[in-house]
């Protein structure tokens, strides 16, 4: 569904005339902005006009000129370009950008886990295996035992959880990008018990590279910034009456934990990837030794 309705209906007329004299550059950003006073809905009666302010604050600050708006239009024109159904140049723009990140930033409550990125390599369709599935069958890589708790802010066991869990290959790719991968490789669904613990067995995460082949690597590259992202888990934990978590658990010690190229990054989501030789709890999981071991409780706010 799109957020603005269809282009062909009619325009209705507007409630108020714009001004006859015309513009100039001190009032034009009023003039636009009072355009949308009868937007139907009022949260675009509100961030229109907002969003006009800015960008005609930032062409001002920015003093740009024809050239350099030209360059920024075919910027987008080239996002949308390489945009398909499977990768999303825009969203990876507001990913290198930290607009993603503030978006999660400041809609995190209290006492819940933060937020963290989608990414692109989320996949609907993953199977729901059973709980303590082993995922390491015909992986390269570091053993890893991840044993999650889903809980409300108070610590209190949320009844009916289930996760959502996908990562990357020994290879540093995800399915997505490798042919060589069973689409169904190291993701998968997964219900809580009654105390909302699960147990997945996996293999330790690799950096990667966000999607560098468009124009938001080529905006990277001319700003001598790098693509790396630190290794990390993605999940989805959702439970009924609370808020779903979309958020990512990464080992504190991997490279680029300071430098993430999407700034997913929080205090809260880091994890020791800890050498465990535990006999009995790889007896307990049948895991064999030696591997990691992962914990973290996960924490959701009411709905
Ligand atoms: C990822 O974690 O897979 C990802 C996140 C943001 C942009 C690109 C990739
Ligand atoms: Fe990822």
């Amino acid at each position: 569904m799109s957020t603005f309705s269809s282009p062909l209906q009619p325009t209705p007329s507007p409630q108020s005339a714009p001004p006859s004299t015309g513009v100039d550059a001190a009032s034009v950003t009023d003039a636009v902005a009072a355009t949308f006073a009868n937007a139907s809905s009022a949260l675009m009666a509100e961030l229109l006009p907002l969003l006009v302010r800015h960008a005609h604050a930032f062409v001002r600050e920015g003093k740009v000129t024809h050239a350099e708006w030209r360059a920024g239009l075919q910027f987008l024109t080239d996002c949308a370009s390489i945009t398909t159904a499977e990768r999303n140049e825009f969203t990876l723009l507001s990913d290198i950008l930290g607009v993603s990140s503030l978006v999660d930033l400041q809609s995190h409550q209290a006492g819940a886990t933060p937020g963290s990125v989608l990414g692109p390599f989320h996949n609907h369709d993953s199977r729901w295996l059973e709980n303590g599935a082993d995922l390491i069958a015909g992986q390269d890589g570091e053993r890893v035992l991840f044993l999650g708790r889903v809980c409300d802010t108070t610590g209190a066991v949320v009844p009916g959880a289930s996760i959502d869990f996908w990562q990357n290959a020994a290879n540093r790719l995800y399915p997505a990008q490798d042919p060589a991968q069973d689409p169904h490789n190291l993701r998968c669904k997964m219900k809580c018990d009654s105390n909302g613990r699960f147990a997945i067995r996996t293999v330790r995460p690799q950096t990667y590279t966000v999607p560098y082949d468009g124009p938001v690597g080529a905006m990277l590259t001319a700003s001598n910034r790098h693509c790396w992202r630190p290794a990390h888990f993605h999940l989805i934990v959702a439970a009924p009456g609370h808020q779903t978590l979309v958020t990512e658990l990464f080992p504190h010690d991997s490279e680029y934990i300071d430098s993430d190229a999407v700034f997913g990054v929080r205090k809260g989501l880091t994890i020791a990837l800890a050498s465990n030789n535990d006999p009995a709890l790889g007896e307990k999981y049948q895991i064999a030794a030696p591997f990691a071991l992962a914990e973290f409780e996960f924490r959701l706010p009411r709905e």
